[in-house]
């Protein structure tokens, strides 16, 4: 299996992304809350597209974020990102597979990969929070050995970034045509 992970920089990366939001996951799962009513609606179609507009810029953006597209074969199967916090060389990430991709390893892989591009940048820890009750981003976080404490309600995970990866001097970068192509027309089911 090879995961890719693609910046979210431009309208086509954009529309891959939202196209299997749209299909395979659920609006409370892969953007900030929008009011309205439950499930995907063209309001909050572009308010996803604005949120990752809004990031296009990447880790030196207004937004200090870089979205990745998870590729796998060809095929976008979810979304994980990287922070600059005001913490000295330490990131945030945070993580969404499509429905039914999950479970095969693919946000472990693509966790993997993000360590690279966070030492690549500058990173010696990673965190992500999550919630006590979502095992199964516990179960990715336990995976790659993070460090889980508990506080108000949150978990806060701790990942020290390798130092292979923090040396990494050769690093993938996307280049050439998006690989993939949208499977229908938008939806908003
Ligand atoms: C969390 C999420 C990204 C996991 O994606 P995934 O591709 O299914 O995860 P993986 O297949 O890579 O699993 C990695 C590890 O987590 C474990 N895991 C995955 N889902 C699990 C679940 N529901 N319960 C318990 N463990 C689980 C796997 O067993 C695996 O551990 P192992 O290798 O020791 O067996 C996915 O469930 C998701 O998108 N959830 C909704 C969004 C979310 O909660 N994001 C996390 C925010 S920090």
């Amino acid at each position: 299996m090879t995961v890719v992970l693609w910046p979210v920089a431009n309208e086509q990366v954009l529309s891959g992304l939202l196209d299997l939001a749209a299909h395979d996951a659920s609006p409370d799962g892969v953007m900030p809350p929008v009011e309205g009513p439950p499930g995907w609606t063209p309001e909050n179609m572009e308010a996803f597209r604005e949120f990752h507009r809004a990031r296009f810029g990447g880790l030196d953006g207004a937004a200090r974020t870089v979205m990745y597209a998870i590729l796998v074969d060809a095929n976008v199967v979810g979304m994980i990102r990287l922070s600059r916090l005001d913490e000295p060389e330490t990131m945030e990430t945070g993580i969404w597979v499509g429905r039914s991709y999950r479970g095969r390893g693919f946000a472990a892989a693509a966790l993997e990969a993000l360590l690279v591009e966070a030492g690549a940048a500058g990173a010696r820890t990673v965190i992500a929070e999550t919630t006590p009750g979502n095992a199964a981003a516990l179960g990715v976080l336990r995976r790659r050995g993070a460090v889980l404490t508990e506080e108000s309600g949150k978990v806060r995970a701790s990942m020290a970034v390798p130092p292979a990866c923090i040396d990494a001097i050769a690093r993938v970068e996307p280049s050439g045509a998006w690989p993939c192509t949208p499977r229908r027309g938008p939806t908003t089911h």
